[in-house]
């Protein structure tokens, strides 16, 4: 056991994101207000997307961009089953109804050629996840998506940066929600971010992020605002505060520092693991990049004496802190109960459920961490081999 556990995905908190939270408490400004605009303007350019609507978490960016397309009840969003909770969760918010599709068994991504026999009348969105950090097959969904006159929300709490076929991650599709959750590849502790190239979508999701009030809320309580106000809607509480922002604009300028660092420590496990039969490294696609918010390896059960669990807790027991992503939504009792999923219908992400890891991967992590992880799961292989 080491001395100190390897956590799965701490922060990259470092003195440039204190500094600019200080500066904000300093400034006596602490919800919405200069520092949120300032993040909303470097993180469009940064993305090359014309609006972003930054919020206090990708769920939140979710409902939003669902509301801003004009979901409705009894409307059917597809949804892929490998995924949080969070992408279905915001479809149930309108009474609509998560309609899952299985994944790839190499990416784990949603399987765009099972997403046609999903569509019918009542459909009227599809929330590709961009899993672990990769892009799905975009070209193929947006083709679908305009043959069947459907919206597509991207869920991209894992795609920060991705790129596919020369386009980031966040000017594709319809709306795309970014996530900056503690663990995700940059952070604002909790926050989330909508972009679009809509701009009435933009200024509907602004309006619902602050209790439908009409336009830059906030500005009432500048030296150039005004007190008169008008709510034009029945809307939310998801704006971001300032202190957040703070932390998201010293975050963002990491951002391609901390994509290298990933991708470095993929590389390393890539390289590590790439000849032991009884473990499937990821697969990437060629047409894109894979940001590694997620390294999932899945382990072939056929040759180990160990399950999935077992494996887990002798990394623990090893001082190292490991995931599973996800537990299919079609396991979980309330979509089993609520929409009558059964896993025969999703064969491949029942199958690879068992069979998912997710090891540590993140900035901070050092050389010697990274190796200790190589080391211990080579190690518990070599021991539990049939
Ligand atoms: C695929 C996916 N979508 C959405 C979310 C929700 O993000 P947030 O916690 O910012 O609401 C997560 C969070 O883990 C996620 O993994």
């Amino acid at each position: 056991m080491r001395r100190n556990f390897l956590p799965f995905s701490p922060p990259a908190i470092g003195e440039e994101e204190i500094a600019e939270v200080v500066d904000s408490l300093r400034s006596g400004w602490i919800t919405t207000g200069p520092k949120v605009k300032q993040f909303e303007t470097e993180f469009s350019k940064y993305i090359a997307c014309i609006h972003a609507i930054a919020v206090n978490s990708c769920t939140a960016a979710l409902h939003l961009a669902l509301d801003a397309i004009g979901l409705k009840e009894g409307n059917e969003v597809i949804v892929p089953t490998m995924t949080f909770v969070a992408t279905a969760e915001v479809v149930t918010y309108f009474k609509a109804v998560p309609v899952l599709v299985d994944c790839e068994n190499d990416t784990l991504l949603i399987d765009s050629n099972n997403i046609k026999e999903k569509i019918n009348k009542k459909t009227k969105a599809i929330i590709p996840v961009h899993y672990a950090g990769q892009s799905c097959a975009m070209d193929e969904i947006l083709q679908i998506a305009e043959k069947h006159n459907l919206k597509v929300i991207e869920d991209a709490a894992h795609s920060l940066p991705t790129w596919y076929r020369g386009k980031m991650i966040g000017s594709l599709g319809d709306i795309t929600c970014f996530s900056f959750y503690a663990t995700k590849t940059i952070t604002t502790g909790e926050g989330g971010m909508a972009c679009t190239e809509n701009k009435e979508y933009a200024e509907r999701m602004k309006i619902m992020s602050l209790h439908g009030i009409s336009k830059d809320a906030w500005k009432r309580y500048t030296a150039k605002g005004s007190w008169y106000y008008e709510v034009i809607e029945a809307g939310y509480k998801y704006n971001m505060t300032d202190i957040a922002a703070a932390l998201g604009i010293a975050q963002l300028k990491k951002c391609k520092e901390f994509y290298k660092k990933r991708e470095k420590i993929a590389n390393k496990y890539t390289q590590s693991f790439k000849e032991i039969p009884e473990i499937k490294i990821p697969v990437i696609r060629e047409n894109g990049t894979h940001a590694w918010h997620l390294y999932v390896i899945q382990l072939n059960l056929k040759m180990l004496k160990i399950n999935r669990a077992q494996f887990i807790e002798k990394m623990k027991e090893g001082g190292i802190g490991c995931s599973v992503h996800f537990i299919p939504l079609h396991l979980h009792p309330y979509y089993k109960n609520t929409f009558g999923f059964k896993s025969k219908d999703f064969p491949v992400a029942s199958y690879i459920y068992e069979r998912i890891v997710s090891l540590p991967i993140y900035p901070k992590m050092t050389d010697e961490d990274v190796g200790y992880v190589i080391d211990n799961v080579i190690k518990i292989i070599k021991e539990n081999k049939k």
